[in-house]
Formats: C-alpha cells, sequence, structure tokens
C-alpha cells in the first residue's frame, strides 16, 4: 500500500515509508518540544514536494502568527501557498468546534485537501465538563476527514509534571498512531528525541530518536547515527 511521507527528513523509513493513508495521527508533547513546526512541515512539504494540499486548523496560534513564525524561522511561505490554493490556515477559537464543522467539507473540496492539522485538541469542545460529548464531536470532525481520506495530525499538549499521552486523557484511544516529541534538559548534545507509542498496521521503530530542529525544520536520526555526528 502507498503510504504518506511525513515531509520530515529521516522519519518515514522508521514508519514503513510514511503514514496510513486517511490516517489519524497524535503528535503529543510538552511545550516548545516541535509539534507545530513538526505539523507546518508536513503541510508545507505535502503542498511543496508531494503536490498533496492541506488544510492547517490552528487555535492557539492565530494564522498571521503560524505564517510569520513559519517563514522566519525555516522560509516556509503559506501565504504564497494560500494564494496558490494549495494550503488553508483555519483559525478555530478552543472549544469552539461547530463553526469548524460547518466549514470544513467546503475546504476540503475548494483546495482538494489531502492533508491536514488540527494543531491543538483544544478544539474539541468541553472537554472538562462532558467526555462524551467531546468525543461525539471529535467523531464527527474525524468521519469527515475520513470520509475524504484525507492524512490528519492532531497534536496534544502534555502538561510539564504529566506521565499521559494528552492534556484530557481522552484522545489517544481514538487516533491510528501516536509520535511523542520530548525535550531532555539534561542530555549533552542531542536534547530532542522522537518516540513512536504506536502505529496501526505498521512495524514501525521501538527506539528512542534524536530530532534536530534547525532552520530546516525537523530531522529525525537513529541512535547510531546521532553517535557518529
Ligand atoms: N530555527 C530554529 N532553529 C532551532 N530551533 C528552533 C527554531 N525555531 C524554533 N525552534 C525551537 O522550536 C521550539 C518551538 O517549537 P513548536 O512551536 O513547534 O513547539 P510546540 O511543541 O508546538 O509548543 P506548544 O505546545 O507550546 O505549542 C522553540 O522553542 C525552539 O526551541
Ligand atoms: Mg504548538
Amino acid at each position: 500500500m502507498a503510504r504518506v511521507p511525513s515531509g520530515i527528513p529521516g522519519l518515514d523509513r522508521f514508519i514503513g515509508n510514511g503514514f496510513v493513508p486517511g490516517s489519524i495521527n497524535l503528535v503529543t508533547g510538552k511545550t516548545g518540544t516541535g509539534k507545530s513546526i513538526f505539523c507546518g512541515q508536513f503541510i508545507y512539504k505535502g503542498a511543496m514536494d508531494y503536490n498533496e494540499p492541506g488544510i492547517y486548523i490552528t487555535t492557539e496560534q492565530t494564522a498571521n502568527e503560524l505564517r510569520g513564525d513559519f517563514k522566519e524561522s525555516f522560509g516556509w511561505d503559506f501565504a504564497m501557498l494560500e494564494r496558490m490554493g494549495k494550503v488553508a490556515i483555519l483559525e478555530v477559537k478552543p472549544y469552539e468546534i461547530r463553526p469548524l464543522i460547518n466549514i470544513l467539507e467546503s475546504v476540503i473540496t475548494k483546495i482538494g485537501a489531502r492533508r491536514a492539522v488540527i494543531d491543538s485538541e483544544t478544539v474539541f469542545g468541553l472537554y472538562l465538563k462532558d467526555k462524551y460529548l467531546a468525543r461525539k464531536e471529535m467523531w464527527e470532525v474525524m468521519n469527515i476527514l475520513k470520509e475524504y481520506g484525507i492524512t490528519t495530525l492532531i497534536t496534544a499538549q502534555i502538561l510539564e509534571e504529566s506521565e499521559g499521552l494528552s492534556r484530557f486523557g481522552v484522545i489517544e484511544f481514538m487516533v491510528d498512531s501516536i509520535i511523542v516529541l520530548r525535550y531532555m534538559a539534561l542530555a549533552e548534545k542531542f536534547k530532542r528525541n522522537l518516540t513512536i507509542r504506536k502505529m496501526r498496521r505498521t512495524k514501525h521503530s521501538e527506539e528512542i530518536h534524536p530530532i534536530v530542529i534547525s532552520n530546516q525544520g525537523i530531522v529525525v536520526y537513529s541512535p547510531s547515527e546521532a553517535l557518529g555526528k
């Protein structure tokens, strides 16, 4: 089966050549671990290198902040891709899922989206009050994405002192794969790493992979490659 290239150099060989087409994948980690960069790279490279239009749904950062951050840090010109109709950025307030559900299908068909990012899971409403409702809303969004065969990344933030995989402990059970990003304050050289916690239909790596964030974006290494550096 053909896989969906992540656009993250070094990663695809560890996940069976890329994401499963139409799958929903969680990218989780504490603050500043690179989740939004990972997602931006997936959308940017998808549009630039693989001709796969993408939708970036953002809650915490505004569309303008994202465009500015990505352009300044990595030279990724999202505004240009939006003008070309290859990318759409949708700002959604945390916990206000209805407006998103209302426009999602028309945006998908307008740009012919093959990829989507939901950054972050706080887009799903009412977590704290009603987990049942939250799940129901999540299913609604995920069903639209699945219906169109869109390969999706969702980010979750792990709180600093938490051992869990997401803030609310719901989303990890609803996704096809989980990638965890970490920042180690003590490691001498490779401070950042990535692990694949689960990936359905995939014989994936179980190692701890050093990652580097530079002005090229994220690169993923094997433990032995990292030693050789
Ligand atoms: N050009 C760059 N070179 C090296 N590192 C960078 C560069 N740009 C950003 N970073 C690193 O990436 C981090 C931000 O990554 P990102 O915004 O993806 O984190 P995040 O996991 O989405 O955080 P949050 O949960 O707060 O949204 C910065 O704190 C910085 O350490
Ligand atoms: Mg972020």
